[in-house]
């Protein structure tokens, strides 16, 4: 018996960076309930924070020849390589389970660029999440800050007490998620897109860009001294064991924390990053299937069907951290962060703001570009805000648009 059903197994492999607690536990979920359809789902996991990594290994892959069955990608780049003909097309089990109707517009969009869905939405991420640590805003008689003026009360009022406000990482990807959302603070939802997504060399020049590189540097000075390249799972840890108050991180990292035992609005709690209340900085998990044959395919369309289902959509993103990818989900497993986040999300276009750190903006070339000259702003104090401005100004000239 057991024979028969290893002999029908259709082994799928998926390339990813989820490596954390959550992240596993999140799959588990799915690859589960994929081995009851006889789906082997083996891991191909790339360790790279916000999937660089992953682009790259994927990339060579498929020059040899050897692409997996699935792959984590996500935003632009998923127009990019349809173009190149490299996605399957699941028009099938998109009409049959009539994705256009179910999905958010936006995350609907996303997936099929040239009119064709070639994508599998998971969940929708918020970036602009700030976590505080409960039990030390309680010691300090502190709230979430919902501006930049109440952050520097609360920052100043911690940082005397001997406490780190702030868990950040030097890592680029983690401080670019970091400058995005203070972009936003500092200007909004259309100036940030004028930067970001048009690449307007204007916007660089503005004065609000100028306002959010100083506040992006000046919040060193809150960040643990000397400042490390460490994981945002070391982030989030140092935010759970009370060795810093406060964390800037899309919200898989509640999702970690949950793992580790710690209850949302129990051990710590989220808000929006000062000033961003109204804004939801998106980040939507995908897959695609490449063109493995025919078998592949039968496994591939199951696990798009399977993975947009609302059951599965509800139980994996309770675990993730995120929010579902349907326009009415089940709002019984949402906690309040989740809440928070569905609620901004579904208010429409309008409050949806892609993020550039996790390639929801532009194109990866792009936003290597950006992030670099943002990088070398942040580290070296002797770079002058208007000399930042100038050069990003410049190398958005070169940029594809
Ligand atoms: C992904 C998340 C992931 C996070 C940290 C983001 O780019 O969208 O799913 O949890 O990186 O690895």
């Amino acid at each position: 018996m057991l024979f028969f059903a290893n002999a029908h197994a259709q082994t799928v492999q998926v390339l990813h960076w989820w490596t954390s607690t959550s992240e596993e536990k999140a799959i588990a979920v799915l690859s589960g309930r994929l081995a009851q359809e006889n789906i082997v789902w083996k891991n191909a996991v790339i360790p790279s924070g916000s999937g660089i990594g992953a682009g790259i290994v994927l990339k060579s892959r498929l020059l040899a020849g050897d692409a997996p069955e699935i792959a984590q990608l996500n935003g632009v780049m998923i127009s990019e390589w349809a173009e190149l003909g490299l996605l399957q097309e699941l028009d099938g089990v998109a009409s049959n389970a009539k994705w256009e109707k179910l999905l958010y517009p936006t995350v609907w969009h996303l997936i099929q660029p040239n009119g064709h869905p070639v994508a599998v939405p998971l969940g929708i991420h918020r970036i602009n999440t700030l976590f505080f640590n409960r039990k030390i805003f309680a010691r300090f008689n502190v709230a979430a800050p919902a501006n930049w003026d109440e952050f520097e009360l609360v920052a100043q009022k911690l940082q005397r007490a001997g406490i780190t406000p702030l868990a950040q990482s030097s890592e680029s990807w983690q401080l670019a998620t970091l400058f995005e959302t203070i972009l936003l603070s500092e200007s909004d939802a259309n100036f940030y897109r004028d930067a970001f997504v048009n690449k307007n060399s204007q916007a660089f020049l503005d004065a609000r860009f100028g306002r959010a590189l100083s506040r992006f540097r000046s919040l060193k000075k809150y960040m643990p001294s000397p400042l490390n390249e460490r994981s945002w799972i070391a982030s989030a840890r140092m935010l759970a064991d009370g060795d810093a108050a406060m964390l800037v991180m899309g919200d898989w990292a509640k999702a970690e924390l949950n793992s580790w035992g710690l209850a949302t609005d129990v051990g710590f709690s989220c808000a929006a990053v000062p000033n961003t209340a109204n804004y939801h900085l998106y980040d939507i998990d995908t897959l695609v299937m490449l063109n493995k044959g025919a078998a592949a395919r039968m496994a591939q369309e199951k696990i798009a069907q399977i993975a947009v289902s609302p059951v599965m959509q509800a139980e994996y993103n309770q675990i993730k951290g995120s929010i579902p990818v349907l326009r009415n989900p089940d709002l019984s497993k949402l906690d309040s962060c989740a809440q928070a986040s569905w609620k901004i999300f579904s208010r429409g276009t309008a409050a949806q703001v892609p993020s550039l750190a996790h390639r929801m903006a532009t194109d990866e070339i792009s936003k290597e570009a950006i992030v670099a000259e943002l990088i070398r702003f942040f580290s070296n104090d002797n770079v002058a805000v208007s000399d930042a401005q100038r050069r990003l100004a410049a190398i958005s000239h070169t940029l594809p648009k």
